[in-house]
């Protein structure tokens, strides 16, 4: 990491990026075992969660480290305590905190008081935990991360974020089709495009989901409406209606595409009914995956012994 803390794909370069994705696969293969004895992870949330969730806490327990779970009601961040004194006491009493939050400035406002690493565990700007186990999926799906084509069809949210920065610094192609006004953040893509540029891919924003999807190696979508966001529901219904995956835009993308989700999905809606039961679709080994990434997320921010495997080519 570039800081102590993990909020952002930002965080990483390309050479990290890619050992952390070396070090997932790693983990994956070795199970079970005592990297994090002694190390206590507390799971501060304001939202809901089934994988974020569940994957940091066995992921802790199988490094041989605790975790404590805080619930919405429990901490009221913010409201019932300021988020500097949180992190003051958080950090006498844990080793590494993630925070699953609607406000990315609560995120970096608890990085900067607390004296221990935190982790993003989803915020309103990004989901980097998501982006590092996609692109192991990628990675194990094409054996490779080169010459590829990822095409995001959607909101250009927080996974979208996380995933454009991730694909640009692995070197991976990155089409983005979003309707008008729900495109990716200006800045973040000009971020990503200077990512791009020094990995010799590129990233491309259009109106357009054909043309994203256009011989693509990747097909990815995640919900039109994100947690928060839910009083937005009929407008966005509307304006991303033509943006659904289903079997005629999977039938523009190469062959042997595969299709991805974060999940939860919503059948019907970002993703056609069954669709995400189809051969083409990973999105429960994106979902494995999320432990195995936070594994090696853990491992490296807690400075946990040296994983040594080889490059990710
Ligand atoms: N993909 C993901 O973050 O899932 P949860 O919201 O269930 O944690
Ligand atoms: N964009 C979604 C991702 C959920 C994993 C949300 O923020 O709700």
């Amino acid at each position: 990491m570039k800081s102590k803390d993990f909020l952002s794909i930002s965080d990483l370069n390309s050479e990290r990026i890619k050992t952390l994705i070396t070090n997932a696969a790693a983990m994956k293969a070795e199970g079970w075992n005592t990297r994090l004895s002694q190390k206590i992870l507390a799971l501060l949330f304001e939202l809901p969660s089934l994988r974020t969730r569940v994957s940091f806490e066995a992921g802790m327990r199988q490094l041989g480290g605790e975790c404590i779970y805080l619930s919405p009601d429990e901490v009221k961040l913010g409201k019932r305590e300021s988020v500097p004194d949180v992190a003051r006491v958080l950090s006498r009493m844990v080793d590494v905190i993630a925070l699953r939050t609607t406000s990315h400035e609560s995120l970096e406002i608890l990085a900067n008081n607390a004296d221990i690493p935190v982790i993003n565990a989803l915020s309103n700007v990004e989901h980097p935990c998501q982006a590092l186990a996609d692109m192991l999926t990628i990675y194990e799906h094409k054996e490779t991360l080169e010459e590829l084509t990822l095409a995001y069809i959607g909101d250009g949210n927080n996974t979208a974020h996380s995933l454009m920065l991730a694909a640009a610094l692995c070197g991976v192609d990155f089409r983005i089709a979003s309707p008008k006004n729900y495109r990716v953040d200006e800045t973040i893509l000009k971020t990503a495009q200077q990512y791009a540029a020094d990995s010799q891919s590129t990233v491309l924003c259009t109106e357009d989901p054909k043309q994203a999807a256009a011989n693509a190696d990747v097909i990815y979508t995640d919900v039109w409406i994100s947690m928060g966001q839910e009083a937005e529901k009929q407008q966005r219904l509307k304006a991303f209606a033509g943006y659904q995956i289903n079997s005629q835009l999977m039938g523009l993308a190469k062959p042997d595409a595969i299709l991805m989700h974060p999940l939860p999905a919503h059948h019907g809606e970002e993703v056609a009914e069954n669709i995400i039961y189809s051969p083409q679709s990973v999105v429960f080994d994106q979902a494995e995956n999320r432990l195995h990434a936070q594994k090696a997320v853990l491992v490296d921010i807690l400075g946990g012994s040296e994983i040594l495997l080889p490059d990710l080519r």
